[in-house]
């Protein structure tokens, strides 16, 4: 159980499973029942804690574009829930350079490679 540093509780809502998500065409597993914010922070829990962030759908520095029938639909990722097979094709600067250590494909076991 990984804490919030900040609010001293369990940092990922309750989840009994994983669920794929991809994100720029990387496969992924994450927790079902939690937000693509928090999902994000579970691939890359040190990068995204410490990333200019508000979690609370002020700073729009969690942009990201959901894929849907062929275009990516912006969403913001603090509000917004993960589901299964949810397929994500950009991220925010600010996230983009907070997830560049988790796609380097070192030592995450939840990020898959295709
Ligand atoms: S983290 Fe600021 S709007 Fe989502």
């Amino acid at each position: 159980m990984k804490m919030d540093e900040r609010t001293g509780t369990d940092m990922f809502a309750p989840y009994k499973t994983l669920v794929r998500m991809v994100i720029n065409g990387r496969e992924c597993r994450v927790p079902e029942n939690n937000s693509v914010l928090r999902c994000l922070q579970y691939l890359a829990v040190d990068a995204v804690s410490e990333a200019e962030l508000c979690w609370n759908g002020d700073c729009m520095n969690c942009k990201v574009w959901i894929a849907r029938q062929g275009n990516g639909k912006p969403a913001i990722a603090c509000r917004h829930m993960v589901s299964d097979g949810m397929e994500i094709t950009k991220l925010s600067e600010h996230l983009e350079e907070a997830m560049k250590d988790a796609f380097s494909g070192d030592d995450d076991v939840n990020i898959l490679e295709l």
